[in-house]
């Protein structure tokens, strides 16, 4: 009796967008009470992009286009998962609109709001529809214009995120070939909602309601307990995702983390004892870009010869839900440039 083979899903391309305005913390400096030397030496930043007029509806597109293109294969998925923080409006998604700009009109295109682990949720999510026969590729986008954010002059926020996307080219394929995904592990922790919010401006205190202050409709984070939470909670990710491979910490190349702050990569290493060298870093040149943080990495890594075909990769993510996610994939061929 023959059995039905689930597909597995395989990274087929990837692209990154980030916009030109670079600004850097000296810039920063100028508008809040900031320097260059605490913010590089307590996150690793050196500068980030923001947008100037772009949404994440623009940046998306051109990541998607991007990836598309790195794919090789012209316009051809079968569906659209965009992860964004930040939509261009609170109704309708932006996926359908950045499907439809990318001339993919008709597929299936919806958002994903899991923040700083929107990418690992939704490249799951697109697993998912490629495993259950509903698509036999996706594009996976992360796309985020977090500036938009940021109570002006707030520095607790305001010198960490960055704005910018990535996209990831899926396809159904086999779980033994070169780029495929997996396992995935998510968690959620809603008791801890708290620690980053934007609490005005929907559902809860909807716009205009009296006596509403203006940081409530800005980007809040309680930056230390996250940072304690995230350390244990990206680094039992991973080991849940490494035992589920079948894996070792020493078989693990390269850790693309999410660009949360060059010190929570250094430690979640370090929990797991891994080599700080192994983990990739582009949280100097782009900040912490939320759901586009790991795309954009997986890019810059591809292209800077960071992985290579053949490296065993592992990524994991942790940010405002609280959420988080990790997976692994063997890095494929893939073409450069
Ligand atoms: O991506 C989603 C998830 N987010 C994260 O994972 C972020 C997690 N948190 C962090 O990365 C860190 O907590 C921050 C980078 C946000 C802050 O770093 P920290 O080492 O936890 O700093 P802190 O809040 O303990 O502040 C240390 C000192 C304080 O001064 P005193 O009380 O020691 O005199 C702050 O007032 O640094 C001061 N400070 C600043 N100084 C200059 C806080 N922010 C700044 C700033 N510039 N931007």
């Amino acid at each position: 009796m023959s059995h039905p083979t689930v597909p597995a899903m395989v990274l087929a391309g990837i692209g990154e967008h980030l916009p030109e305005r670079v600004v850097t913390n000296d810039d920063l400096s100028a508008t809040m009470d900031t320097s260059d030397a605490w913010i590089a030496s307590r996150t690793g930043i050196r500068e980030r992009r923001w947008a100037t007029g772009q949404t994440s509806l623009d940046l998306a597109v051109e990541a998607g286009r991007a990836a598309l293109k790195h794919h090789g294969q012209g316009p051809s998925v079968d569906a659209v998962v965009l992860a964004t923080t930040t939509p261009d409006r609170r109704c309708p998604a932006t996926a359908p609109e950045v499907a439809a700009a990318l001339d993919l009109v008709g597929v299936p295109a919806f958002d994903i709001a899991a923040v700083c682990s929107g990418f690992v949720y939704a490249a799951a999510t697109a697993q998912g529809l490629i495993a259950a026969g509903t698509a036999r590729s996706v594009l996976v986008i992360g796309s985020e214009v977090m500036s938009s954010l940021l109570m002006p002059g707030d520095r607790n926020v305001g010198v960490i995120f960055g704005d910018g996307a990535g996209a990831a080219v899926v396809r159904a394929g086999s779980p033994d070939e070169p780029g495929a995904f997996g396992p995935f592990d998510l968690g959620a922790d809603g008791a801890a909602a708290d620690l980053i919010t934007v609490n005005a401006g929907a559902g809860r205190i909807p716009h205009g309601t009296p006596g509403v202050h203006e940081a409530e409709y800005h980007l809040a984070m309680a930056g230390k307990e996250v940072y304690r939470r995230s350390i244990p909670g990206m680094a039992d990710s991973c080991r849940t995702v490494l035992e589920g491979r079948g894996w070792s910490v020493d078989d693990v190349d390269v850790l693309i983390g999410h660009q949360a702050n060059i010190r929570i990569l250094h430690a979640v290493a370090r929990n797991l004892g891994l080599d700080a060298e192994r983990c990739f870093v582009n949280i100097d040149r782009v900040g912490n870009t939320s759901a586009a943080s790991i795309p954009i990495a997986m890019a810059h890594a591809h292209a800077d010869g960071a992985v290579r075909p053949g490296d065993r990769v592992l990524m994991t993510a942790f940010g405002a839900g609280l959420t988080w996610g990790s997976t692994t994939l063997v890095w494929p061929e893939l073409p450069q440039g």
